[in-house]
């Protein structure tokens, strides 16, 4: 008699395929520093709730677009997140010294080691972007799109704003602003990205999306904020507490508690709203808008 099989949810599947896509990534590679390498992996396989991956592959299955390019797509940017989180770390930013349970980067290796295993994900996302199996106009874009995404314009310049708003009261609209390009710039970029593997898909299907993505990635942003008050390390993996320590601006320190958690509430009813209106079936990314809502890390 054969064993029943296991019924895994969508997002445990998907993130078992990117865990393994990541891994097989990295395998392949015979750098010239095994530590740079280590460092590399040290950052890129060591959990996370790989939500970027999720978003790319649940788009990619709502508007049926090919898996195989979608893999390219969801490791790139969770490449490319990696980075991001090894450098928002650093001393010189953040200066936390854990993540996702564990030490992080610039701590288990050192700041050196740390700085260029962010310089060669950033590369390595590229790279493996530009091996997408589509036609070559298309991958073009891709590039372009998420060029865009992690730049001045996207989340290097957010992670700037961020910097520059310590010790600071902005506006809701400044506030609003840093959140979208620090976090919801990758976020959003998940979709669109993914978006431009279905040429046919009209432009206000396509327009609907951006929306869904763009409320998303402010709302998965005030939640981080809200978390950081009140969870606790543990849960977190990162530490509690860290935007309190660093005067960051952030949606409780600027609405209190209540005001941050409907406006978290209200992006997402915007991106549910934008879903519905697609026409098309998008029950896993409604999945990841509550998940999200109501995430405890
Ligand atoms: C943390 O992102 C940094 C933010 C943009 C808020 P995630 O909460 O997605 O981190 P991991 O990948 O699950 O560790
Ligand atoms: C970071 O925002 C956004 C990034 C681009 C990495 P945070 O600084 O709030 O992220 P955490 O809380 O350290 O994960
Ligand atoms: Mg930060
Ligand atoms: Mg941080
Ligand atoms: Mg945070």
């Amino acid at each position: 008699m054969t064993e029943p099989q296991q019924v895994i949810s969508f997002s445990e599947h998907h993130r078992q395929r990117i865990n393994h896509f990541l891994a097989h990534q990295l395998e392949q590679l015979a750098p010239q520093s095994s530590r740079l390498k280590e460092a590399v992996a040290y950052a890129l396989l060591s959990g996370g709730k790989r939500i970027r991956p999720l978003l790319v592959y649940a788009v990619a299955d709502m508007i049926q677009a090919d898996m195989q390019s979608a893999d390219h797509i969801a490791a790139s940017i969770e490449m490319i997140h990696a980075y991001s989180l090894i450098h928002d770390d650093l001393p010189a930013m953040d200066d936390d010294d854990l993540r996702r349970g564990q030490p992080t980067c610039h701590i288990q290796f050192d700041e050196a080691t740390a700085i260029l295993a962010g310089d060669a994900l950033q590369a390595m996302a590229f790279e493996l972007l530009s091996h997408t199996p589509a036609e070559p106009s298309t991958i073009v874009s891709l590039i372009q799109y998420l060029t865009r995404a992690c730049g001045m314009n996207g989340m290097a310049g957010g992670q700037s704003l961020d910097l520059e708003a310590e010790d600071k009261t902005l506006q809701l609209t400044e506030l609003e602003n840093i959140h979208a390009l620090k976090t919801g710039a990758l976020l959003s970029a998940c979709v669109d990205i993914t978006v431009l593997l279905k040429p046919g898909l009209t432009e206000s299907t396509a327009q609907q999306l951006n929306l869904f993505g763009r409320n998303f990635g402010v709302a998965f942003q005030i939640v981080d904020d809200i978390l950081d008050l009140t969870s606790d390390t543990q849960t977190l993996g990162k530490p509690a507490g860290s935007d309190t320590e660093n005067n960051k601006s952030t949606y409780p320190q600027l609405l209190g508690l209540d005001q941050a958690r409907e406006k978290a509430r209200e992006h997402i009813e915007t991106s549910r709203t934008a879903l519905h209106a697609t026409g098309l079936d998008g029950q896993h990314l409604l999945d990841l808008c509550t998940k999200i809502l109501n995430r405890n890390n």
